[in-house]
């Protein structure tokens, strides 16, 4: 791709997609980190980018949020360009980095106004706006309460309600649910949610949980050794995975001995009077089954549609390309930052 100077490379008449990437390189001395990462992000959505511990998550976003250079390709963010409009780009991002930002010595509505400052808004501009954002965030009960007081799922509210304080369209968030209890979780899912339907904002976001990108996303990258290894919608990407199927089961020996002889490929278990048939899980594929069957006069008892979960897809993907890679170090569990 030829790259122009200031604004994002787009087809006429198409919006300028939140975020561009491509060849985006980044090693650490002789440590390869990210290997020729091409992103393209549409505005108003979410992006989770997936990976284990290692694999450069955080490393993009701070490539993309002008936090540290990478050493080779280029980025439009906002539709301008990472290194050439880094000032535009900052003021167009928010960052909830993986580490919290929020000052344990101050309270919660200190730490709102500190970042008002930062975005210089006026001094009633900032009290309206950190008002705001504690009454969004549930956290008005605790607006004079020292940080060091907080649990870890209001540290995590109050860390993003900062980021909000510059009214951001792009907000990256790494790792935003880690730690937190599965009903935190879901309460930031919902923040989450809220911003993108309601303000329209974009968010990439960085998870090592599939439930969580399952449940947010709009597209997934899985991560993996510096290189994206699969990219899609959940579904999607559930589906390149081998392993889903539909079970039958059926009220005695001669239905299923009936229904086996149809479907010639799928597996049978005389004990629980089950057939299990490959499939993708599709409506097409279901119909297919159910039509078969009708067609056999076999009565079936239940039927059930298992297809992979994203653990799979995960693990199936990560697995691949840890083989398939040779010579590179499996990713490690900490890095440097995490004794911060
Ligand atoms: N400043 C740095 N100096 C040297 N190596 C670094 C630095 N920052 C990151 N790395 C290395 O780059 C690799 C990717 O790190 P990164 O923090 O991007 O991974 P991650 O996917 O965010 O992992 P985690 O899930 O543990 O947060 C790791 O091997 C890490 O040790
Ligand atoms: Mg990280």
């Amino acid at each position: 791709m030829t790259a122009t100077p200031r604004s994002a490379p787009r087809a006429a008449n198409a919006a300028a997609p939140a975020i561009l990437a491509t060849g985006l390189r980044k090693s650490y001395g002789d440590k390869l980190v990210l290997d020729g990462i091409d992103l393209n992000i549409a505005e108003g959505t979410v992006f989770a980018l997936l990976g284990p511990n290692g694999a450069g998550k955080t490393t993009t976003v701070e490539i993309l949020s002008t936090l540290i250079d990478a050493d080779a390709g280029e980025a439009w963010v906002a539709g301008r360009h990472l290194t050439r409009a880094s000032g535009a780009v900052r003021s167009a991002i928010g960052v909830t980095g993986q580490f919290s930002a929020v000052d344990n010595l101050l309270t919660a509505e200190e730490n709102l106004l500190l970042m008002a400052d930062l975005h210089h808004l006026d001094r009633r501009e900032g009290r309206r706006r950190a008002a705001e954002l504690l009454r969004r965030f549930d956290l008005l009960e605790v607006a004079d309460k020292t940080a060091v007081t907080f649990s870890g799922g209001m540290r995590r509210k109050l860390d993003l309600a900062m980021t909000l304080v510059g009214d951001p369209r792009i907000i990256f968030l790494d790792e935003p649910t880690t730690g937190l209890d599965p009903r935190s979780r879901r309460t930031m899912w919902e923040i989450i949610h809220g911003l993108v339907a309601d303000d329209g904002v974009t968010i990439f976001l960085t998870t090592q949980y599939l439930e969580e990108a399952d449940q947010l996303a709009d597209r997934i990258a899985v991560l993996d050794h510096g290189r994206l290894i699969a990219e899609g919608t959940a579904d999607a990407l559930k589906q390149r995975i081998p392993g889903g199927h539909i079970r039958v089961r059926f009220a005695d020996a001669q239905g299923l001995e009936a229904a086996a002889d149809v479907f010639g490929v799928a597996a049978r278990d005389e004990e629980s009077l089950t057939l299990q048939i490959p499939s993708d899980g599709s409506i097409p594929n279901l119909r297919a089954v159910l039509d078969t069957l009708e067609a056999t006069a076999v009565e079936a008892e239940s039927l059930t549609v298992h297809t992979p979960d994203l653990d799979d897809v995960f693990l199936t993907l990560t697995g691949q390309s840890r083989t398939a890679v040779v010579g590179t170090a499996v990713g490690t569990a900490a890095s440097s930052k995490e004794h911060a």
